[in-house]
C-alpha cells in the first residue's frame, strides 16, 4: 500500500513523539530531569528574557501585564522582577517558598504564575511583621489566589528549619543584613530540591557596597555549599540553580554531605501562626 502522508507530516509527528517522550522522562524519585535554564543572561532593565524555556517571547497574555496587574499592591519589586517571578511560579514543579512578603506584591505574582503554570506548586510565604498580614490576605483574596498560598508569620530562618518540605523554587527577600541572609541560607540547606531554583532579591543593590545590605556577601560566601550556580540577573533578582547533585556524584565527600542535606532529621521550631 502506498503511504500517502507527506514526508513533512511524518517529520512533524516524529518531533511530537520525541517531545512527549522527553516531557515524560522522569527520574526514579519522580522528579523530572533538569529543567532548561537559559545560560547566563544579564537583564538589569525591565526588558524580559526567559530562563526556563527557549525563545524570547512571553508565556501568555498575562505575563507581560503582571506588573500592571499588581500595581495597587505596595511593594519593593523592580520592574524586571515581575515577569521573572511569574515565570518561576509558572514553571515550579513543586513547593514554592517566599521569604519576605510585605503587602504581598511578590506573593501575588508568584501565585499567579503557579495558577497559570503546568506544575503543582503551592506557595508558602513567610513574613515577620504582623501588620502586613491583613494587606496580603486582602490582595490575595481580590486576585482569588488565597487558596494557593500558606501565609506564615515569624522569623524566616526559624520557620524554615521547622518546615518538613523540600522546595523547588525559592524567593528570598526578607532580612537583607549579612547575618539575616546567612541565617536564611543556613535554614535552606537541605531544603532546596535538586535542580531547584533560588532567587535572591537585592543581590545587586548598591547598599551591598556599604555593608548596610549583606545579600551579595552572604550569597557569594555560601552558594557553593548549597551547590548553587548563577544563572543571571533579572531586575533586582540574582537567579541561581541548584546543581549540587551533579557535583556531588564526582566528589564522595560532597555526596555524603548531600545525603545528609537531602534527608535532614530532627527539624525543630515552627511558625507562630498559619493562616
Ligand atoms: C523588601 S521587603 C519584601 C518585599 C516584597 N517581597 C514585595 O514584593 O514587595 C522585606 C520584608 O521582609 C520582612 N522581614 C525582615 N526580616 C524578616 C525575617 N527575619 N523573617 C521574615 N520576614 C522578615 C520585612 O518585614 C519586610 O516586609
Amino acid at each position: 500500500m502506498i503511504d500517502v502522508r507527506s514526508g513533512l507530516t511524518r517529520f512533524v509527528e516524529r518531533l511530537g513523539r520525541r517531545h512527549r517522550a522527553s516531557e515524560k522522562r522522569e527520574r526514579p524519585d519522580g522528579a523530572r530531569e533538569r529543567r532548561f535554564v537559559q545560560p547566563h543572561v544579564d537583564k538589569s532593565t525591565h526588558r524580559y528574557a526567559p530562563s526556563f524555556f527557549e525563545g524570547r517571547g512571553f508565556l501568555n497574555e498575562t505575563h507581560p501585564k503582571v506588573e500592571e496587574l499588581v500595581d495597587d499592591i505596595r511593594g519593593k519589586l523592580e520592574p524586571g522582577d515581575h515577569a521573572k517571578l511569574y515565570e518561576a511560579g509558572y514553571f515550579a514543579r513543586g513547593p514554592v517558598l517566599e521569604i519576605g512578603r510585605l503587602h504581598g506584591r511578590s506573593t501575588v505574582v508568584l501565585a499567579m504564575g503557579i495558577r497559570d503554570g503546568r506544575g503543582d506548586g503551592h506557595l508558602t510565604s513567610i513574613e515577620y511583621d504582623d501588620r502586613y498580614l491583613p494587606w496580603a490576605r486582602r490582595h490575595l483574596k481580590s486576585h482569588r489566589l488565597l487558596k494557593r498560598v500558606t501565609l506564615l508569620q515569624g522569623d524566616s530562618s526559624t520557620i524554615v528549619r521547622g518546615l518538613d518540605a523540600t522546595f523547588d523554587t525559592v524567593f528570598v527577600d526578607g532580612d537583607h543584613s549579612y547575618d539575616g541572609v546567612i541565617a536564611d541560607i543556613g535554614a535552606l540547606e537541605g531544603r532546596i530540591a535538586p535542580t531547584g531554583v533560588i532567587m535572591f532579591h537585592d543581590y545587586f543593590h548598591p547598599l551591598n557596597e556599604t555593608g548596610e545590605y549583606g545579600v551579595r556577601r552572604a550569597v557569594d560566601e555560601r552558594k557553593d555549599d548549597l551547590g548553587l550556580e548563577y544563572r543571571g540577573r533579572f531586575g533586582g533578582i540574582a537567579l541561581f540553580e541548584r546543581v549540587a547533585n551533579r557535583r556531588a556524584r564526582a566528589n564522595p565527600r560532597m555526596a555524603a554531605r548531600q545525603v545528609a542535606h537531602d534527608d535532614p532529621g530532627g527539624r525543630e521550631g515552627g511558625p507562630r501562626r498559619s493562616v
